[in-house]
């Protein structure tokens, strides 16, 4: 009788990596230059007080959230300096700090979860914001019930992971992405979820998240 060429191990083990390897490659780590935004604003004198923005991006849409953000507490009299979280290596010098990441197939990116760790100790000591953009609140979908259940998805499993972090607040911002430009594995898995592209930014939304922790500060 013919063996199987599924009892052979090495075709096990090939078709293993190539079925966990695939979602592996759909989050890799691939952001294009244009797409990183790092500024710094606010008013420069010394009894301002300063605010990180550490945040990861994969399409760019989170920079520019980040921005928002920045000019929304700018405007508010702190000085805000925006990064991308691996470019930061001390937060010593910040009164606050928030970090932020996209939400790529249920999880952070893996620099803005890298930043929350390699920084553990110090944030636990300083106020904490988070946030994370995403589709699960786009449009109609923004409901009290479905805030809470980003929350229970994006934020909670997280936090079990880092015992002392206690977040201030927590944003969840609806973000934007094109099929144009996704990597190929990441449009196949998005036409084959039925997930229809588009830009579900909202400036207000972002403002007035930037606002409350304005008054979280002041
Ligand atoms: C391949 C892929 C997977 C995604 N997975 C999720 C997800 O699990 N949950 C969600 O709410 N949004 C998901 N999104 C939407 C992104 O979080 C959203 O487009 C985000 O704004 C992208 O941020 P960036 O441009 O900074 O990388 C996904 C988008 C893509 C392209």
């Amino acid at each position: 009788m013919r063996k199987s060429v599924f009892r052979k191990p090495a075709v096990i083990t090939a078709a293993a990596a190539i079925l966990l390897g695939l979602p592996c490659l759909g989050s890799a780590y691939m952001e294009r230059p244009g797409d990183i935004i790092e500024t710094s604003c606010g008013p420069d004198n010394a009894t301002a007080k300063s605010i990180l923005i550490a945040y990861d991006t994969k399409h760019g849409a989170t920079a520019t959230i980040a921005e928002k953000i920045s000019e929304t507490l700018c405007q508010q009299g702190f000085r805000v300096d925006v990064r991308m979280a691996r470019n930061v290596d001390d937060i010593a010098g910040y009164d606050a700090v928030i970090a932020g990441s996209p939400i790529y197939n249920f999880y952070w990116l893996p620099e803005g979860l890298f930043f929350l760790f390699k920084h553990q100790e110090e944030l636990a000591e300083r106020p904490l914001f988070l946030f994370i953009t995403c589709t699960y609140l786009k449009d109609e979908n923004d409901t009290p019930e479905r805030r809470a259940g980003a929350v229970d998805l994006y934020i909670k499993p997280l936090l079990g992971l880092l015992p002392g972090l206690e977040p201030l607040d927590i944003g969840i911002l609806s973000g934007e992405f094109s099929y144009a430009e996704l990597y190929p594995y990441e449009r196949f898995r998005m036409i084959l979820s039925g997930f229809p592209e588009g830009d579900f930014r909202n400036g207000d939304k972002i403002a007035a998240w930037a606002e409350s922790i304005a008054e979280h500060l002041q």
